[in-house]
């Protein structure tokens, strides 16, 4: 069961979840139907060291995103209303974990691996995917993950067979006006 009402008007919204989730399309939608700013992490951070995510994973490596990600997330942190789209991997680290409980409510999208593949298996902008781009890898990180994913969620919505438009409609309805 979901709680009715999640969040007070300005808290920021946060997007967790797999690769293939949704986070991006979601949020991009979200933001002008809920009149709040958004923020990618990836994005920025991609803009702000003016490299893709696989070229600073390849020339930096990722210990160094993963620095570079908790960073933005610590800048961030100060900020309320807006609505904040993480990589897939923000859970990995513990202090995101309790940085992002902090900062808002903490809405996970997921979907069953099969789902995830359908999504992304033509994508060649996953590094971590690179190579292994098969339906038991991402099973498998998928159950490495899951746990991270659902201690750091205050709520959490399958995307499986739903269109963005749909889900942001749920997670307008849980957010208090
Ligand atoms: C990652 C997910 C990616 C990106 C990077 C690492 C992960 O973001 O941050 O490739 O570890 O799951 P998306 O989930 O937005 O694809």
């Amino acid at each position: 069961m979901t709680k009715q009402i999640l969040s007070a008007a300005q808290k920021n919204i946060i997007l967790i979840g797999f690769m293939g989730v949704g986070k991006t399309t979601v949020s991009a939608k979200l933001g002008p139907m809920l009149r709040r700013k958004t923020v990618d992490t990836d994005q920025l951070i991609s803009e702000r060291l003016q490299m893709s995510i696989p070229e600073i994973f390849e020339r930096r490596g990722e210990p160094f995103f993963r620095s570079v990600e908790h960073a933005l997330l610590s800048e961030l942190q100060p900020l309320s209303g807006l609505i904040i789209a993480c990589g897939g991997g923000v859970v990995l680290r513990a202090d995101n974990r309790n940085l992002l409980r902090r900062m808002g409510t903490v809405v996970l999208l997921t979907a069953k691996a099969e789902t995830i593949y359908r999504r992304i298996s033509m994508r060649t902008d996953l590094p971590l995917l690179r190579g292994h781009m098969t339906l038991s890898h991402i099973q498998s990180m998928q159950n490495k993950r899951d746990r991270l994913y659902r201690e750091t969620a205050d709520l959490t919505l399958a995307t499986d067979g739903q269109s963005p438009a749909a889900i942001c409609a749920e997670i307008a309805a849980l957010i208090r006006p």
